[in-house]
This record gives structure tokens, C-alpha cells and sequence, in this order.
């Protein structure tokens, strides 16, 4: 997949894994990465899907319904570039914390459904519930940042909070933080993002 690394200057820090929102890319997201952790790598990629040329990380059929199969073929995809990324840069695959926002939140997301340990933390920023049909992998006490906007028309608040069950049922620890706007990402989420950050990363 087409990404960007830069390997931070302190090799024990996660490394943050970017996933841009739709019509993103893998630059998109690099300021987040420096408030959140200015001192970890960075590997930031770019989805491998079009949509009238704006980058995805997997198909849709309309706004907010998903093409599962290739939601299923995308997911697998990532995990596969993150386990080969891991060996050609030399980083721990399991210590790598994701930062999605929109769609990258929504393939982040699914990472989680289909791969046990397939992350250490995760930023979601607008998630949706990425699909209703799968047994889903334990997330012993995975720790999650949900950034949501109560106004957020793509997004309902009753399916945000769905995610966070859906995410707790199975083990993870969810902080959830409201934002009064729509569904852009706003400074006062990614400070809370990176507060999160520092109570479970950097200790
Ligand atoms: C998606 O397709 O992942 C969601 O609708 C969010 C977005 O617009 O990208």
C-alpha cells in the first residue's frame, strides 16, 4: 500500500498508525500524529480505493452502507502491509497504536473485528459500527478513544454509542468524548485524544 514512515525518535513509543478519512491521503493526518506523540514513528498510508478519485480504504455502495466483501479483502490487506511493514522498517507489530478518522476510523474498526491483538490502542475519530455479522475477537482491556460530534449527520449518536458497547462488550476500555460539532475533526478531540494517549502510553 502507498504510506509514508518516519521512524521516531524514541524506538520503545508505539507507532502510530494514520488512516486518513475519504478524499484523504497519507499526509492528511501527520499534524495529529505530532500532538498526540511527537516522539513516536509514524507509518501513514494511503487507501487503495477510488471513489470518483477520492482515496478509501474500501468500497461503498451509498454514503454510510459499506461493500462488506471488500470491507472483509481491505481489512485483511492492511493487516497483511502492517505485519510486512513491521519486518521491512524493524518496529514491534504489536505496538502499534491506530489514529482513524471517518473511513480510516471505520477500517480501523474493523481491524479490531477480525484480528485479536491486531492493534495496542486505538484513536477512532467519527467511527461507525463497521459491520453487525461477525463474531468478534476478544479486546482484553484494549484501550479506545472515541472522538464523536453530537451533530455529526453521517453519524447518530445512538450508533456511536452502539460501537462503544459493542467494543466493551468484548473487553476493550472505551473513553468516549462529545463534541458539540458535526462531523469534522475538531483541536479540542485531539487534545483529548492525545491526553488519552499519555495516561495509557506514556506512563
Ligand atoms: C465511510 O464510508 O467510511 C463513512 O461513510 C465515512 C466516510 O464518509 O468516509
Amino acid at each position: 500500500m502507498k504510506h509514508y514512515f518516519q521512524k521516531g525518535k524514541d524506538a520503545s513509543k508505539p507507532v502510530l498508525l494514520l488512516l486518513h478519512g475519504t478524499g484523504g491521503n497519507e499526509h492528511s493526518l501527520l499534524q495529529i500524529a505530532e500532538m498526540i506523540d511527537p516522539d513516536a514513528s509514524v507509518l501513514s498510508v494511503r487507501g487503495n480505493v477510488l471513489e470518483h478519485g477520492m482515496p478509501r480504504f474500501f468500497k461503498r455502495l451509498s454514503e454510510g452502507v459499506f461493500d462488506l466483501d471488500d470491507l472483509e479483502l481491505r481489512t485483511k490487506e492492511l493487516n497483511d502491509f502492517l505485519n510486512n511493514a513491521s519486518v521491512e522498517y524493524g518496529f514491534d507489530r504489536q505496538n502499534i497504536v491506530a489514529v482513524g478518522y471517518s473511513n480510516g476510523a471505520n477500517i480501523a474498526g474493523s481491524l479490531l473485528f477480525y484480528f485479536e491483538e491486531a492493534l495496542k490502542g486505538v484513536v477512532l475519530f467519527h467511527p461507525m459500527v463497521p459491520r453487525r455479522d461477525l463474531d468478534i475477537p476478544s479486546m482484553d482491556q484494549l484501550p479506545v478513544f472515541i472522538g464523536a460530534g453530537v451533530n455529526d449527520p453521517l453519524i447518530k449518536m445512538a450508533e456511536t454509542e452502539e460501537l462503544k458497547e459493542i467494543l466493551e462488550q468484548n473487553g476493550a476500555t472505551v473513553t468516549l468524548f462529545w463534541e458539540n460539532y458535526g462531523h469534522q475533526l475538531t483541536e479540542a478531540e485531539v487534545m483529548n485524544a492525545a491526553k488519552w494517549y499519555q495516561e495509557n502510553f506514556r506512563k
